[in-house]
């Protein structure tokens, strides 16, 4: 099967997100953070100092410098990061990396840091083109075991009924549509688009017939289109500059490729340049757009000073997209130096960045976020077993609370349940321990042997 490697490489970044697939912004009134918006609770400061780097985005004023968000475990960096990429805009590509895949990839460093950034750079790119176009009104995927990973499952094909004001039609559809599908995020009520000569599909915004009054969505509403599901129509996409290279790199690669990213092949620089300079053409003529996205850099203080020293000269070029660099620890050592540092950081590099800091949360904070997270996961609790997990959450953390919700839901299922109840949670808190606890356990034994 073509592409294995890069649908089990994709697959991580699709996972990475999912966890934070409630946020859609930063919550803010002007720059004021309210006490909940877009999917995210308190953490008021850090969410308005993300506002503003928004707005210095926005406004031209952030060429050259970066942002690091510093905060313990749980206390929404990713999720503050995200929420930066989503006000930025639709379609403002985010892509999260942790530190050390940099070291453990087959490429060389530069490389995989030169994908990453290329990746963070969307292209948004006008054409007349052949497209099914309507609104959603069933869509049933059906999915086939990862090809490594049995346990795991993946999009194999969809069934998908799109409609306009006047037709219907109903298409099967194959497994690289399939995927984007779940990529995109599709529901019934969407409208979407489906390029068949570009394989690709885009979701246009949600149906305004489907509008609830009591709703307040963050998606845009549109009109059900017009006319026939099948026409000819001025087609609006994005790429990444990385997905262009991949297409020039390899004549005949296929979107499914493309879609579930990375390659783990090193491009040639040359061709990069040639991409450069088409795009830049593009953009000349009115054709295509140039999206800047964010590049999230993850437990950052595990860079080496190379990195960081190509990641400073990244940031001075005019193509280059805003990176987030994150992490929990202070002073450290710079890795591959004898430097001590703050957050294991070159000092020259950390003068370009605007610093964020993220604390832990409030009792009721962490409560509502579990309840967050529990609709987004169309999953039911009763008030107890809410309550339980927001003691479970403020006294290990944030992430272990959540991560019990799935395993609590199957044994809910397995005594006839369709709500979660206290009894579920306190068995499923006995059975999986949280990452202190464990490694306490571990030392005890440790320190047992040592004797
Ligand atoms: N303020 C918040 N509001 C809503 N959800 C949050 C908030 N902070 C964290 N989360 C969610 O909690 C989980 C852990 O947060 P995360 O962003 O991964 O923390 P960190 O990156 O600091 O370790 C994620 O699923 C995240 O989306
Ligand atoms: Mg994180």
């Amino acid at each position: 099967m073509q592409g294995i490697r890069e649908i089990a490489s994709g697959l991580k970044e699709f996972e990475r997100i999912s966890a934070h697939s409630h946020i859609t912004g930063l919550g803010l009134d002007g720059l004021k953070a309210k006490k909940e918006g877009d999917g995210l609770v308190g953490q008021v400061e850090a969410r308005e100092a993300a506002g503003l780097v928004v707005r210095l985005v926005k406004s031209g004023k952030f060429a050259g410098r970066g942002v690091l968000i510093a905060g313990p475990p749980g206390t929404g960096k990713t999720a503050i990061a995200l929420g930066i990429a989503k006000e930025l805009g639709k379609d403002v590509p985010f892509v999260p990396i942790t530190a050390s895949e940099i070291y453990s990839s087959e490429m060389k460093k530069t490389e995989f840091l030169t994908q990453a950034l290329r990746k963070a750079i969307g292209v948004r790119i006008r054409e007349y083109r052949k497209v099914y176009e309507g609104v959603v009104e069933d869509i049933k995927i059906n999915y086939m075991p990862h090809p490594y990973n049995p346990y795991y499952k993946i999009p194999q094909e969809a069934v998908i009924t799109i409609a306009t004001k006047q037709e219907k039609k109903t298409l099967s559809v194959d497994q690289n549509y399939a995927m984007q599908l779940v990529q995109l995020g599709v529901e019934k009520n969407d409208v979407i688009q489906i390029d068949v000569d570009g394989k690709r599909i885009v979701k246009v915004g949600k149906s305004e017939e489907a509008k609830k009054s009591d709703y307040i969505a963050t998606e845009e509403y549109v009109p059900v289109p017009d006319g026939s599901v099948f026409k000819e129509k001025e087609f609006v996409y994005t790429v990444t500059l990385h997905e262009l290279d991949v297409i020039n790199a390899r004549r005949g690669t296929d979107l499914f490729s493309i879609f579930f990213g990375a390659t783990s092949r090193e491009i040639d620089n040359e061709l990069r340049s040639k991409i450069d300079e088409t795009v830049k053409e593009w953009v000349s003529e009115g054709r295509a757009e140039i999206i800047p996205g964010v590049l999230f850099i993850d437990e950052c203080s595990m860079l080496d000073i190379d990195a960081f020293a190509f990641l400073n000269r990244a940031m001075e070029q005019d193509l280059a997209p805003i990176i987030i660099f994150a992490t929990n620890r202070g002073f450290t050592k710079i890795k591959g130096t004898d430097i001590t540092s703050p957050h294991g950081m070159p000092l020259d590099l950390l003068d370009r960045l605007l610093i964020i800091n993220t604390k832990p949360y409030e009792r009721d904070e962490i409560r509502r976020i579990i309840e967050i997270r529990a609709s987004k996961e169309k999953v039911n609790l009763s008030s107890e077993a809410l309550e339980l997990l927001t003691d479970i959450g403020y006294k290990t953390s944030l992430r272990h609370a959540m991560q019990l919700i799935a395993p609590a839901y199957e044994v809910a299922k397995e005594r006839g349940r369709e709500k979660i109840e206290k009894e579920d949670i306190e068995f499923v808190s006995r059975l999986f321990v949280d990452v202190k606890r464990s490694s306490e356990y571990l030392r005890s034994y440790e320190d047992k042997m040592l004797k």
